[in-house]
């Protein structure tokens, strides 16, 4: 169990740095003023500086992926069901960290890079999958957030039809229904066809 709270206590940690604040703070830019107002990197991309955009969303990602990573090294020594259910705990953690940062007074971002990390460190096939869903997606309709949620709509299913682990299924299943939430304001433009392109400079309207 003290091996359990670890991994989730570091997951949460690691998850909570949010490069998307951060890396626009640094130059200058307020994050919360820009597009949707959001501290991911699609919305870091509206700034029009590509370069933070990429290092939010590697940011974002490699730390989902190294709070799987931790606690897969915490939990090495122990069998596999207990370790997939470690990296399971500290992807979920490292998510809702993204989503809750306390540094942040727990206003944090949608959780889609964070998501693509943990699958891909938790299971790379699985992460290959999401991936390639988000891609071929946002290459049909160029839509960031509706790519999040086809990708995030599909991954548990898939997990399941490809016999991954309970535990993966269960995070999988945790982290979509969370992002389905998050977007509420993305799903509400995507019906009302207002929803902007990627890339494209918008003003606030939140
Ligand atoms: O990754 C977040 C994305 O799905 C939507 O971001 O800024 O368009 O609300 P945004």
């Amino acid at each position: 169990w003290t091996i359990y709270a670890l991994s989730a206590f570091g997951g949460y940690l690691l998850g909570s740095i949010p490069f998307g604040v951060l890396t626009t703070k640094l130059a200058g830019i307020n994050i919360r003023e820009v597009g949707s107002g959001n501290i991911g990197a699609t919305n870091v991309l509206r700034t029009g500086r590509k370069d933070l955009a990429l290092i939010t969303f590697l940011g974002d990602t490699g730390k989902g992926a190294a709070a799987v990573g931790l606690a897969f090294a915490l939990l090495l020594s122990l069998d596999q069901a207990t370790r997939q259910v470690g990296m399971a705990l500290a992807g979920g953690a490292a998510f809702l960290g993204h989503l809750f940062p306390v540094w942040l007074r727990f206003k944090g971002g949608k959780g889609v890079a964070t998501f693509l990390g943990t699958l891909f460190a938790a299971a790379w096939p699985m992460g290959l999958l999401a991936a390639g869903t988000w891609l071929l997606t946002a290459f049909i309709f160029r839509i960031s957030s509706l790519s999040a949620l086809v990708a995030a709509a599909l991954i548990a299913p898939l997990a399941l039809v490809f016999d991954q682990p309970h535990a993966f299924i269960v995070m999988a299943l945790f982290m979509a229904v969370l992002i389905y939430v998050r977007h509420r304001d993305n799903i509400r433009r995507l019906l009302k066809g207002e929803e902007p392109k990627i890339g494209k400079k918008k003003t606030a309207e939140v």
